[in-house]
Formats: C-alpha cells, sequence, structure tokens
C-alpha cells in the first residue's frame, strides 16, 4: 500500500501553481448529464475524484474522453441516458456521486443511484436532498441500498418552493441542476453559497439555464424545455491554496502561491493573519505566506461559506498545534471530523476534545511516527504535521489523499532550519518530491494504452460480478449497462496495461489506471 514518508524540519520555499477545483469539477461533470450535447471541462484537478466521476459517468452511459491522461480537459457526452444506475461499487469510494441523482432524474425521469451510507467523519445522510426532489414530483423509495427515483409526469420535475433545513452543498448542487429542466420555476432557500455553486450556476447558464440569485441563500431557477453543450474552466481550489497557505507558515518558509482566487478565502487568510501569519497578495491570482518565527494561538469556528471551511480544519489544527498558547477548534459541520488529532497526540501534540470541540495547547514539539489517514483532509493535517516534526513520519492509508491532492508540487524547496532551535534531520521537501515521483510511475502505466485515434478513454469499473447482491431487476439494468460502457470505451486487454506474461487475467483491475 501507497504511504508516505516525511522527514520533517525544514522550512519550504517557493511557487506553487493551484490546480482546478474538485469540488467544482465533479459536480461540472455532473451536469454534463443534462444534455445530449458535449460539455467541455477545463482546468480540471488530475485526482482520483476525476477519474472516479468519469467512470460512473460513462457507467451511466456518457462518453467521457481526453486526450492525455492525467487530464486538465475532459469532454463529456451523454447523448442518451437510460435507466441511469450509479452502482454501490463506484458510489461508495466517492459520496459526491450522489450529484448524479439530480441530473438524471431531470433528464431521463428515472434514476437509481446507490445510497452513500456515512462515511469515517460522519453519519451524511442525504435525506435533504431526496425531500427536494419529492416535492418536485419525483416518487422516491429506497431499496436494497438503492433511491429508485420516478417521475411520472410526463417524466418532467416540476418548479417548487424548497427551503433546506439546513444548508448542504451537494444537495444544493443536486436541486439546482434537476430544477434547470422542470416545469416551471423553483426557488431554493437556505441554499449554500460556496464559491463552487457559483461556478456550477457559471456552467449551468452556458448550457442555457435560466438561474438568478447565485452567490446568496436564494436560487431561482426556471426551467427550459432543454440545455445545450457548452465550455467552461473550473475554478482554483480554496482548500489546496489554503492548504499551502499552512504549509508555509507551520515551516515558517516562504511560498508564492499562484494560480488561486484569494476572494474565495477570506476567512481562511484572516484567520492565519490572527495567529500571526504573513500573508500579502502580490497580484489579484497569487498569494504570497511567510510564517512568523512565534504563532499566536487562535480560536476557530468551522462553517458554511463564508465562515471557515469545515475542509481546511485538520490543516488548521496542525497549525495550532505548533502555536503559543490554547486554542480552541468547534466543528459544527460534521459530528466526527477530529480523527486526525488522535494521530497527531501520537506525534506529540497536547489537543483534547470534547464532543465538537478541541482544545489545542501549543507550541508542542512534534516527533515523526507511523500515523493513519483517516480521509482526505485529515490526511492533509497530518502531512503538515509530519512537516515540523523531527524525524521520519509515515503516513498510512494516503490513497485518502490521491482523491483531491495532486501529487504536483515540483518547485517547492527547503531552505534552512524551520521554527525554534531543534536539530532535525531530513528534508522539508522530501514528501513533495516523491508525491511527483509517484505521479510520473503511474503516467507510465496509463501512456501503455494511449489508443490509435490519440484519445484516452476514462476506465469504468470493469468489476460486474460483485455487483450480484443486487435485486434481479437491478443487476440485469447494471450488467446491460456495464456491456454497453464496456464496448464502448473500449477496455484493454490485461496483458496491454500489465506487459507480456499478465494475460492469464481476465480483465484489467481498474485500480491501475488511478491518477
Ligand atoms: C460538501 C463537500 C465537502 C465539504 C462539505 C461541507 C463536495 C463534493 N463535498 O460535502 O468537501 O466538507 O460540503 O462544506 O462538494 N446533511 C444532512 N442531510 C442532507 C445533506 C447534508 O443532514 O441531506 C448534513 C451533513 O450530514 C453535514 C451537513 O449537512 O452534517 C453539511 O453537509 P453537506 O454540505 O451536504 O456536505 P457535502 O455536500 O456532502
Amino acid at each position: 500500500m501507497d504511504k508516505f514518508r516525511i522527514r520533517g524540519g525544514k522550512s519550504l520555499h517557493g511557487t506553487i501553481a493551484i490546480s482546478g477545483a474538485k469540488n467544482s469539477a465533479l459536480p461540472a461533470m455532473a451536469a454534463a448529464l443534462l444534455t445530449a450535447e458535449p460539455v467541455t471541462l477545463r482546468n480540471m484537478p488530475m485526482v482520483r475524484d476525476i477519474v472516479t466521476m468519469g467512470r460512473l459517468l460513462a457507467f451511466m452511459s456518457a462518453t467521457v474522453s481526453t486526450k492525455e491522461i492525467p487530464a486538465t480537459d475532459y469532454v463529456i457526452e451523454a447523448k442518451s441516458l437510460n435507466e441511469a444506475v450509479a452502482p454501490y461499487e463506484l458510489v461508495k469510494t466517492m459520496r459526491a456521486s450522489i450529484l448524479t441523482l439530480g441530473p438524471a432524474i431531470a433528464r431521463s425521469g428515472v434514476a437509481h443511484v446507490s445510497l452513500p451510507g456515512g462515511c469515517a467523519i460522519g453519519a451524511r445522510p442525504v435525506d435533504l436532498h431526496l425531500a427536494a426532489l419529492e416535492n418536485m414530483g419525483a416518487d422516491i423509495t429506497t431499496e436494497h441500498g438503492y433511491i429508485q427515483a420516478r417521475v411520472s409526469n410526463g417524466g418532467r420535475l416540476r418548479g417548487a418552493h424548497i427551503v433546506f433545513d439546513k444548508i448542504t452543498v451537494t444537495g444544493t448542487e443536486n436541486i439546482l441542476m434537476a430544477a434547470t429542466l422542470a416545469d416551471g420555476e423553483t426557488i431554493l432557500e437556505n441554499a449554500a453559497r460556496e464559491p463552487e455553486i457559483t461556478d456550477l450556476v457559471h456552467l449551468l447558464r452556458k448550457m442555457g439555464a435560466d438561474i438568478s440569485g447565485d452567490g446568496t441563500a436564494t436560487l431561482r431557477i426556471r426551467g427550459v424545455q432543454q440545455l445545450h453543450g457548452a465550455e467552461h474552466s473550473v475554478i482554483p481550489d480554496r482548500i489546496e491554496a489554503g492548504t499551502f497557505l499552512v504549509a508555509g507558515a507551520i515551516t515558517c518558509g516562504d511560498l508564492t502561491i499562484d494560480n488561486c482566487a484569494p476572494e474565495h478565502l477570506g476567512s481562511v487568510l484572516e484567520k492565519l493573519k490572527q495567529a500571526g501569519v504573513m500573508i500579502e497578495s502580490p497580484s489579484p491570482t497569487s498569494l504570497r505566506v511567510r510564517g512568523a518565527r512565534k504563532l499566536i494561538a487562535a480560536d476557530l469556528t468551522t462553517e458554511e461559506y463564508p465562515g471557515f471551511p469545515t475542509d481546511m480544519q485538520a490543516q488548521y489544527m496542525a497549525l495550532a498545534t505548533q502555536a503559543d498558547g490554547v486554542s480552541t477548534v468547534t466543528e459544527t459541520i460534521f459530528e466526527n471530523r477530529f480523527l486526525h488529532a488522535s494521530e497527531m497526540m501520537r506525534m506529540g501534540a497536547h489537543i483534547t476534545i470534547d464532543g465538537r470541540h478541541a482544545v489545542v495547547r501549543g507550541p508542542a514539539k512534534l516527533s515523526g511516527t507511523i500515523v493513519q489517514a483517516s480521509d482526505l483532509r485529515a490526511s492533509a493535517g497530518l502531512v503538515l504535521a509530519g512537516l515540523v516534526a523531527s524525524g521520519e513520519t509515515i503516513i498510512d492509508r494516503v490513497y485518502h489523499i490521491d482523491r483531491g491532492y495532486e501529487r504536483r508540487i515540483p518547485l517547492l524547496v527547503e531552505r534552512g532550519p524551520a521554527r525554534g532551535s531543534r536539530a532535525l534531520g531530513g528534508s522539508g521537501g522530501d514528501s513533495i518530491l516523491r508525491w511527483a515521483f509517484s505521479r510520473r510511475r503511474n503516467q507510465a502505466k496509463i501512456a501503455a494504452r494511449d489508443q490509435s485515434d490519440g484519445h484516452l478513454r476514462v476506465p469504468i469499473l470493469a468489476d460486474v460480478p460483485s455487483l450480484r447482491q443486487r435485486s434481479r431487476g437491478m443487476l440485469r439494468a447494471t450488467a446491460l449497462q456495464a456491456r454497453r460502457a464496456d464496448a464502448r470505451i473500449g477496455i484493454p486487454s490485461a496483458a496491454e496495461v500489465l506487459g507480456p506474461g499478465a494475460g492469464s487475467r481476465s480483465r484489467p483491475r481498474s485500480d491501475l489506471f488511478c491518477i
């Protein structure tokens, strides 16, 4: 299994360009299901969740193509979308698969999407997505672990007045997409205001949708008969940018973060400045962070946008372990998002947890050990802690980090000792160089299956037999779709993927293609 080995203790200097936002790219891909015409998406992050979503869309009858892998540009064409099924095998690896529900039911009047289930950070129900779609005229049942949704009104949803009990990001995106093809007007109140939602509105408008109120808590969507193809470049990833801001700050380095959107980072910048971090904006699309010799403790509460993002909580906690004083970190979005705290404690951090509050006493002298990553952002928090720990930190289960961070940080270089007077060995840039190396290796594997027309198709999950636990009808539908999708995208033979001698495997393992 992949691990990161980090030798901490050096400050990071250099320039890093931020990739496209994963949480914008995923709904944008799902939005392509709303039209029969091609949707071209640019500035896509080269992370595994994007490949997973590509597989899912291919499974649902769309053609997903790109000229290279890893790719920043994708063309998605969903000419037809019948009896769309999002199988458990794909949904379980990525909760954002639920984003296919709204577009699928709006376009074809029927959808079967596996219930995503809970995850390490909490129960994460989708009840608000389902209640809103029922409000719009969908009949929804949950059977055999699947959401089965159908619209009788000639296959078209109808506009409705929806007030979310709780702010939900993917819930807002699902209903926004569903409403674009509904009969009449939908008013969505208590909607999420994340920049990724505004980005989705921009794409949907390019596709012909009639939406107003973006950036506010009330969205108005007037349904149209059909949408058309469009081209869109997704916004920069504010969480990736925030993670590097903390990397620069915690290692007392000097990093320039290019191709970012400082206007999406207001609460993060404010909190880091409060903690004594020096941040300036040399241009409208870049930030420069310099770590202070002494970081100051500052309390933090996660909130919906424009508040401090829960997706930056673990990274901030790593910083708080190095700050002078007591920082109380309060997590209000997810009920179980402190798993990284116990791993940081194993590294020597002084943290006590009381329900939704974590009290961090710093500065703590961290020392490297083997730690387990529990989710995507927890992994990032542990990498940051490893950068300031003495000795070697081994981070296990780094597949979590591949879901949302590109292994691409070649320009950062370590230079000089980090904060404090600890004598620390190794290089602060070690993990970073390993990330870049590991990605090159994967690229070589992927290049082996370049296709004659110069396009690479995103491979879908090939393990159809494991779908057998489904009800008979569902199995027939999924198997049929899998066969159709296999034929369309031409999954290469095992020998092609693995090289000579591998011919005994009847099907390639899907994870060989992960980037
Ligand atoms: C999205 C982000 C994720 C981020 C989260 C919160 C994507 C792909 N993922 O996740 O990175 O951490 O927003 O900013 O964009 N809830 C319900 N019922 C529902 C839906 C949500 O009770 O039907 C609850 C959740 O359990 C959670 C809270 O609402 O406690 C917020 O969840 P939500 O905003 O829906 O998170 P996601 O959209 O899954």
